[in-house]
């Protein structure tokens, strides 16, 4: 579909603990970005509450809106089309957005453009990298999936490998729970990892998954570890058991996402979803990729956890692709697939 330049979308996101809403131009510009987080709400909790969550979207959702057309300097009037992420995710966080966004599409008589979160995820490099354009091969690494997507163009996915169990966000979160480190673990294991030696060898890799994943095998061989140092009464290396569970983890994510832009005949590599923030992912992507000619990119770093402006990037493509809007009959999906 043709649309005039400088479309500007306002884009909701509330599919986990984070209330968000943004204001993107032609799918590439980033007005306004606000992010509510709710961590420490769920922080004494171990982990997100969903009841909880729904709540605190609630509360926080109109003000997160206003506060976004206020940094873009801007009224509703100004707005195109309004985006909201459908699925997936947690079925009373997203419902709180969408019927927030039905509400205020059908107030204003504006296009009402469902995203699915993952691309979201993907589109976070769009807003990096403004000339960034399929075909490229994507690893996405989020708390609820894990997957190698060869994004063939901007609404077309296909995925070669995907996790068989756990999401590699939910390992790191669930090895950090093991190791008292709290809420959300991924970047505390990040963190200590830096500390810490790669010299623990608590799992054998025994891989013949192809270009898919497990990782549920080893969070139970660390917890076994640890099991065992308690019951010796000896000290638990917190930071080696960081950084050794993170290498057994990049190493993989790295080398099967690269083997698969090989296969594939793809020369560009992208990363994509919370775990993007990771800095020995980054590292080892970027320097791996580089040394066999390939082209890398990362998100920026506020762009990788959720946000609504990838939300609103990649609605615009939907809409220019033709994909059709929603209407007033929107319902949240939380387990929507590719
Ligand atoms: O994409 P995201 O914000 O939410 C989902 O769509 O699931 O990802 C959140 C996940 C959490 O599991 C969090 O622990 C992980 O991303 N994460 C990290 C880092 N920052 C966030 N994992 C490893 N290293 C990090 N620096
Ligand atoms: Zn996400």
């Amino acid at each position: 579909m043709e649309v005039k330049s400088g479309f500007k979308i306002l884009a909701v996101e509330s599919s986990c603990d984070e209330t968000s809403c943004a204001v993107v131009v032609d799918g590439r510009v980033c007005l306004s970005n606000i992010v509510s987080s709710q961590i420490d709400i769920h922080t004494r909790f171990g982990g997100v509450v969903p009841e909880v969550a729904s709540r605190n979207h609630i509360t926080a959702i109109d003000n997160v809106v206003k506060q976004a057309l206020q940094v873009a300097n801007l009224t509703l009037d100004d707005i195109d089309a309004i985006a909201v992420t459908y699925g997936a995710g947690l079925i009373g966080s997203l419902l709180v957005g969408v019927s927030y966004c039905k509400a205020l599409a059908y107030a204003t008589q504006k296009p009402l453009i469902a995203v699915n979160h993952i691309y979201g995820h993907i589109a976070s490099n769009y807003l990096t990298y403004p000339d960034l354009k399929p075909p490229f091969i994507c690893l996405l690494v989020s708390g609820g999936h894990t997957a190698i997507i060869k994004v063939n163009d901007y609404n077309h996915h296909q995925i070669i490998g995907t996790t068989l169990d756990d999401a590699v966000g939910e390992s790191f979160d669930k090895v950090a729970r093991v190791l008292g480190l709290g809420y959300p673990g991924g970047p505390k294991v990040d963190k200590l990892a830096k500390i810490g030696k790669d010299n623990l060898t608590f799992y054998k890799q025994n891989d013949n998954l192809g270009y898919n994943f497990s990782f549920s095998g080893k969070k139970t061989a660390i917890i076994n570890y640890i099991h065992t140092l308690e019951q010796r009464g000896e000290q638990i290396p917190t930071a080696d058991i960081c950084a050794s569970f993170e290498k057994l983890v990049v190493d993989e994510l790295v080398e099967k996402s690269i083997k698969a832009c090989k296969q594939y005949g793809i020369n560009k590599i992208v990363l994509a979803g919370g775990v993007s923030a990771n800095q020995q992912l980054r590292e080892q992507l970027s320097s791996t990729a580089k040394a066999q000619n390939i082209e890398c990119y990362l998100p920026n770093l506020s762009y990788c956890t959720d946000n609504a402006a990838m939300i609103g990037s990649a609605a615009y493509y939907s809409y220019i692709g033709g994909i059709p809007l929603a209407d007033m009959t929107l319902q949240p999906n939380p387990s929507l697939s590719l």
